[in-house]
């Protein structure tokens, strides 16, 4: 089985619903670009403040700063055996940035131990899911309002902690995400094919559905 799972889709795509199962499954690190940006600006560090301007704006935050985070992360000692990244490479340039990473460190290669899992979906039904989202600030769990909702209205199944909304999950932020999804993130999916490391998953399906074709995907490599 590879050891490095990338996951690629449009904001609201069921990615990470979908990795903090597998990561479960596997005991392997559930990495998010997006949530380890949202730490720094909750934790007003220099980074948080430099990503904050760009995650407002729905643009994506420059690779220096990126580039330090996933290089950081991905050095330790849990990532061994290997590792889930949801929501990075969101680039090209991010996907060649990898691949440097990986040789810096030594252990993995893009080409040979990644598996990159397209979730193939149409926008519009995204904008819906976004909206709705809802998610634990303490355990992280992802509900929606519309499809997958809590038990008590605005508070979390698993730990009771009181719910929250993304500052960047609303109409005109959200729609802006889709803009920069369309211009710099699309173009790695021609990237992994070539690399012949791609595969795809229709994300217009059931929460459950869709695991049970990602765990096809996963196990079947
Ligand atoms: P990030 O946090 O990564 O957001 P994103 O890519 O826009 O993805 P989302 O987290 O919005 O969606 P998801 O696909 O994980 O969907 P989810 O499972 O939650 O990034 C935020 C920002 O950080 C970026 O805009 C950028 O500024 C910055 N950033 C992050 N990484 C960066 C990088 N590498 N470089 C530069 N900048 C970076 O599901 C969404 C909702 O739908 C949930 O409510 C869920 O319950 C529901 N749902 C899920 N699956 C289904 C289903 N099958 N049916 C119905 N509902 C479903």
């Amino acid at each position: 089985m590879k050891k490095i799972f990338i996951f690629l889709g449009p904001p609201g795509s069921g990615k990470g619903t979908q990795t903090s199962k597998l990561a479960d499954k596997l005991s392997i690190p559930h990495i998010d670009t997006g949530s380890l940006l949202r730490k720094n600006i909750q934790d007003n560090t220099d980074l948080g403040i430099i990503a904050k301007s760009y995650i407002d704006k729905g643009q994506l935050v420059p690779l220096s700063v990126v580039s330090s985070v996933i290089e950081d992360r991905i050095k330790k000692d849990d990532c061994k055996e290997g590792y889930i990244l949801d929501g990075f490479p969101r680039s090209v340039e991010q996907a060649q940035e990898l691949e440097k990473i990986l040789e810096r460190i030594g252990t993995y290669s893009l080409k040979n131990d990644a598996l990159a899992v397209y979730f193939d979906i149409d926008n519009e039904v995204l904008i819906q899911r976004l909206i709705n989202r809802r998610s634990c600030p303490k355990c992280q769990t992802i509900y929606n309002l519309l499809s997958n909702p809590p038990k008590i209205m605005d508070y979390c199944d698993i730990c009771d902690t009181k719910l929250v909304q993304r500052a960047d999950d609303n109409e005109k932020t959200a729609r802006a995400r889709f803009e920069t999804y369309e211009k710099e993130t699309a173009p790695l999916y021609e990237y992994f094919k070539q690399l012949g490391i791609l595969k795809e998953l229709q994300a217009d399906k059931p929460i459950s559905e869709i695991w049970e074709n990602l765990k096809k995907v996963v196990f079947e490599d």
